[in-house]
């Protein structure tokens, strides 16, 4: 049964590239997909550490207009490109590569009405965050990061999820802060600090731990996708429950 908290529709697209197909893609999104200067939302840049010139490392655009809710109901898709000096570690060279170069598709955010409970749902569940709850300073919104959709003992893909509420009302602020939840005012470069130190450390986060991916596959044993009725999805859910009981008490 569908919860409240579970409408979930996509607020946002993150698309890393090669940085040699940075300015092109900027150009593909103005010039094809009609993006208006007003419509490139942000554009931020660095100096890093050693380098004179200041790095452009992402922009967003925002794709088409909704007549009657602006900003909520339009595509938007962040660009990012790995700018970090040549001899300097970069996670998204590191996907781009694992993932054969060009471009490639990092996360979608999707937007919950709940974010609060959707993500007590989803701890409850055993799905692993890299991230506690942040607070965008600049914008109002608050947003979780999953860890990433891999295989057990795969190269990590890069592809992971982000759980946005927008224009949350000051008593789920107030409520979070007693959480000590952890607020940056920077959110974009704190997760992309969260995502180097991971590749760095060589140890990435999975969605769900490797144990519980293979509890859940051999739960649903050799039956077809098709075949996969109510009460095969809630042995599921129960071993997910069981599987995350003791680190939510920990
Ligand atoms: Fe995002």
């Amino acid at each position: 049964m569908r919860q409240p908290f579970q409408n979930l529709v996509v607020d946002h697209m993150t698309f890393l590239v090669e940085p040699r197909f940075y300015k092109v893609t900027y150009a593909l999104f103005r010039l094809v997909f009609g993006v208006e200067p007003e419509d490139v939302i942000y554009n931020k840049r660095r100096t890093w550490p050693g380098e004179k010139e200041e790095k452009s490392m992402t922009f967003a655009a925002r794709l088409g207009r909704y007549e009657g809710r602006p900003g909520l109901d339009s595509a938007i898709v962040a660009v990012v490109e790995p700018s970090e000096p040549a001899g300097q570690s970069s996670h998204v060279r590191d996907i781009l590569k694992n993932r054969g170069g060009s471009a490639h598709w990092q996360h979608i955010a999707l937007r919950t009405p709940d974010l609060v409970a959707f993500h007590e749902h989803c701890l409850k569940l055993g799905v692993n965050f890299i991230t506690p709850i942040l607070k965008d300073e600049e914008e109002d919104l608050i947003q979780v990061f999953s860890g990433e959709w891999t295989l057990p003992g795969r190269r990590p893909t890069g592809i992971f999820f982000e759980f946005v509420q927008r224009d949350p009302d000051p008593e789920t602020i107030k409520r979070l802060e007693a959480r000590q939840a952890f607020f940056r005012d920077k959110t974009f470069l704190g997760l992309y600090q969260q995502k180097e130190d991971e590749y760095r450390g060589g140890r990435v986060q999975p969605f769900i731990d490797d144990a519980l991916f293979l509890k859940i596959e051999s739960a649903l044993g050799d039956k077809p996708v098709w075949r996969l009725d109510e009460r095969d999805l809630s042995r599921v859910e129960s071993l997910m429950l069981d599987y995350a009981r003791p680190r939510i008490a920990g």
